[in-house]
Formats: C-alpha cells, sequence, structure tokens
C-alpha cells in the first residue's frame, strides 16, 4: 500500500498529489498525530516563505511514519528554498526522505502578478514533470533534498515581515462580500465563519490564500498586502469545489 499526504490552497498541489496517486488524503483531514505505515509514503506541499506550510510541519511532527521509501514533492512559484530540507529533518526519525523533488508552478502568493504566457508555460511542462518524478518514485529513485542551514531564518525573518509588516495577521473581508459562503466552505482549516454581519476570520490561518483567489467579488484582504492586477489565480483543473470535497473523508 502507498500513502499520498497533501495540502493546498489554490490547486497546484491539490492537482500533483492526485496525478501521483489516486488516493491522496488531504492534510486538512488527515488524522494529526496518527501513526503510519505503508510500502511508500509521499506528501506534496506548497512553499510558503521557503518553508512548508506550519499545518505540514505540525502534521509530521505530531504523527509517525514507518516506510522503507518516504518522499516529498514541493509546488512553488520560485524555488523551493529550504521546504524540503526542512521536510527531511522534521522526517528524522522515521529515517527522512529518501527522494525529495519540486516543481514550478503559478505563484499564488497576490503580490506578484502573473504574465499569461508565462503561467502558460508553467502549467504546460507541469505534466511531462510530474510523470518524470511519478516514474523515479516507482522506481525508488533516491534523491536528497540540499541542505540549506539559513532556511528557517529566512522563513522566519519572511513571516514577520508578512504578518508584522504588512500586518497579514488580521484578515478580513470589505464591503464587496456577497456572504456566498464559498470561503467558508473552502478554508482547509475552518478559520472562516459566517455571521449575520459577514465573514469572521479566526486566528487559524494557514495563509494558504484559497479564500483570497476563489472569493467571487475579490472581497477578501489581508492586512496591507496590495493585490497585484493580475495576481487572481487557481490552478485552471482544480475548482472551489474540488477542494471543498476534498476535505470530506
Ligand atoms: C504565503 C505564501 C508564501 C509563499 N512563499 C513562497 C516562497 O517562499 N517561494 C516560492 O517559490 N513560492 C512561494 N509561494 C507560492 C506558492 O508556493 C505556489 O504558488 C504554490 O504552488 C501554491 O500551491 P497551492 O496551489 O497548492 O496552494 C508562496 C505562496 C503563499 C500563499
Ligand atoms: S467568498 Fe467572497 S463574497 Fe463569498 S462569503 Fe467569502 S468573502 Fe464574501
Ligand atoms: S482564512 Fe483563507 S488564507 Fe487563511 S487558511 Fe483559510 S482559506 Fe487559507
Amino acid at each position: 500500500m502507498d500513502l499520498v499526504f497533501y495540502f493546498s490552497g489554490t490547486g497546484n498541489s491539490y492537482n500533483v498529489a492526485k496525478a501521483l496517486s489516486n488516493n491522496a488524503i488531504n492534510i486538512a483531514s488527515a488524522t494529526n498525530g496518527g501513526n503510519y505505515e505503508a510500502d511508500t509514503i509521499g506528501f506534496v506541499f506548497p512553499v510558503y516563505c521557503s518553508l512548508p506550510p506550519v499545518i505540514v510541519t505540525q502534521f509530521i511532527k505530531n504523527s509517525t511514519f514507518k516506510s522503507p521509501y518516504i518522499w516529498a514533492v514541493a509546488t512553488y512559484g520560485g524555488g523551493a528554498g529550504g521546504a524540503l530540507s526542512a521536510a527531511h529533518k522534521l522526517l528524522k526519525t522515521s529515517g527522512g526522505l529518501s527522494y525529495a523533488n519540486g516543481l514550478i508552478l503559478p505563484d499564488n502568493s497576490i503580490i506578484y502578478g502573473l504574465e499569461e504566457k508565462v503561467k502558460l508555460k508553467q502549467l504546460g511542462e507541469e505534466s511531462g514533470t510530474v510523470s518524470r518524478i511519478k516514474n523515479d518514485i516507482n522506481n525508488r529513485v533516491v534523491k536528497l533534498p540540499k541542505n540549506k542551514p539559513f532556511a528557517d531564518l529566512v522563513g522566519k525573518l519572511s513571516w514577520f515581515t508578512i504578518k508584522n509588516i504588512y500586518q497579514a495577521k488580521t484578515p478580513r473581508s470589505n464591503e464587496k462580500c456577497t456572504k456566498c459562503g464559498i470561503c467558508v466552505r473552502l478554508c482547509p482549516t475552518q478559520n472562516i465563519t459566517m455571521a449575520e454581519k459577514g465573514i469572521i476570520f479566526s486566528d487559524k490561518c494557514e495563509y494558504c490564500f484559497g479564500c483570497i483567489h476563489f472569493c467571487p467579488v475579490n472581497a477578501i484582504e489581508f492586512g496591507k498586502i496590495k493585490r497585484h492586477d493580475n495576481a487572481a489565480y487557481h490552478h485552471p483543473k482544480v475548482s472551489a469545489d474540488d477542494l471543498i470535497k476534498s476535505k470530506e473523508r
């Protein structure tokens, strides 16, 4: 048996995980603290500030994994930074990663605009790269992540900037909100609830930016982060419904 766990805000990692396994499990609904044993165990996740998302870090830290072949694939807008070496370290007690790889997919971090032809090129190369990765995993290729000694520091500084300088600790909706409820159903951490006046954010945000990108009227703002005019994105093959259903187990 093979096990694949993933996390995804806007569908890139979801689409990669589904191409690598029909039974991939969303970490947002996996048992945190479980004991997992399989012939191969894999993780697919986006890179946030050069590191794995906190929800992925916590899931790996709190669970045990027993397998002769553990792998991780990161999706990112520019580069993996220290995300794969961080995953390798987190999995140390389980023997570490045997295989680490990653691929560039459109950046969902809203600050940068996405040029259409660049986006199409990145999406056009996805299936070929994922096929090669799948082949590597099937053949138990060993490929260790490069050690990134300053990754933690870079990650912490980037998060500090996002949360404190850009004040993204306090997401909010503006007057455009139609109370459609998509963000409430979509949020992987149940961080958004609907109230009479509109949506309310709690304090469990993973900064996946799924709510921002899937909001049909552009009503969600994260502190002082200025959204680039060409930043709207979700993977073209992944709908809000796909991500909502992916949390049901
Ligand atoms: C808060 C945040 C931080 C990010 N930081 C990085 C980064 O450090 N390096 C990078 O290459 N991409 C970064 N990205 C881009 C995502 O890693 C990339 O778009 C990823 O494929 C999104 O995957 P998803 O669609 O599965 O959520 C960041 C995105 C977000 C939302
Ligand atoms: S998705 Fe947008 S419009 Fe719908 S409830 Fe959320 S913020 Fe409001
Ligand atoms: S509130 Fe928005 S950005 Fe935060 S975890 Fe939920 S969907 Fe993602």
